[in-house]
């Protein structure tokens, strides 16, 4: 049965890759605070001009729009897949009391690579220890964030209990302990998104490296998610839990 989808932030760069790969029909509503209409299905500036019914929400718009998205979703009891990026502690607090009614699926990279690429890094770290761990990211230059919500992704995969984040080092005037865990963004361009997480050790480095060709990918994933996390009772899914669903 097809999942019936509203799309919020229907007409940015990933909504638009979302709309052409749904299946037709699929999208019933689009929400968006700069509605465009030449889409097959309507866009509401707000969630609360929506009438339409709908499984569940896909949001690729910003953080800002999540009190009305989740407003939406607790009434009309729909499951949420947010695959928007740059959430607050607050915001996280929010999902996770949101969650207690509905299912939410959340993922700051909805792709399967990246999150074998996350498995992998895990595992270097621990066989590592001594090695100096820097991750790297490079993104188109319409990007907002900083780092990319992957690269704090990755850093709390790999992270240690003395770890201890930092964000370049323009400024320091001391050289590296081994308990900093490096994040750097470059910014240029229409990179897609690439994600490198080096280990440096004595002698020998090691690069895993995750690059995005192009959006289409997460389009891809974020409708998988759609069709999981709307059979899911409520709570809090990640990619975790999609890729133990694919395994089964
Ligand atoms: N999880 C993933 O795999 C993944 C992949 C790519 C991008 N992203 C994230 O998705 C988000 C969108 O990326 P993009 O490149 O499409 O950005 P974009 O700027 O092209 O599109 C965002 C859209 O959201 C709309 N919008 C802004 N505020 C809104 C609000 N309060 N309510 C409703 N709509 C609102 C904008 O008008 C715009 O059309 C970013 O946070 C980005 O980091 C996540």
């Amino acid at each position: 049965m097809t999942t019936k989808i509203i799309l919020s932030g229907a007409c940015g760069r990933m909504g638009r890759q979302v709309a052409a790969l749904a299946e037709e029909g699929a999208i019933v509503a689009g929400v968006d605070v700069n509605p465009r209409q030449d889409f097959p299905f309507p866009v509401y500036p707000s969630f609360s001009l929506v009438r339409e019914e709908a499984d569940v929400i896909v949001d690729f718009s910003r953080p800002e729009a999540l009190p009305p998205l989740l407003a939406y979703a607790r009434e009309h009891r729909t499951a949420v897949v947010l695959a928007a990026t740059g959430y607050t502690d607050q915001d996280v607090a929010a999902i996770a009391a949101a969650a207690k009614e509905i299912p939410i699926f959340r993922s700051a990279n909805l792709s399967i690579g990246v999150y074998v690429l996350k498995a992998i890094a895990a595992q270097a770290a621990r066989l590592l220890p001594d090695f100096d761990i820097e991750i790297v990211e490079k993104h188109h230059n319409q990007k907002i964030d900083a780092p990319s919500g992957t690269a704090l992704m990755l850093y709390d995969a790999i992270r240690r209990q003395d770890s201890v984040p930092v964000f370049g080092r323009n400024g320091r005037t001391q050289k590296r302990e081994n308990t900093e865990i490096g994040l750097h963004a470059i910014r240029g361009g229409t990179v897609a998104g690439v994600h490198e997480v080096g280990f440096y050790g004595p002698g020998e480095s090691l690069m895993i490296t995750h690059s995005a060709q192009d959006r289409s990918l997460f389009a891809r994933g974020a409708l998988r998610s759609a069709a999981f996390i709307a059979r899911q009772a409520p709570g809090e899914y990640s990619m975790d839990d999609l890729a133990k669903s694919l395994l089964a």
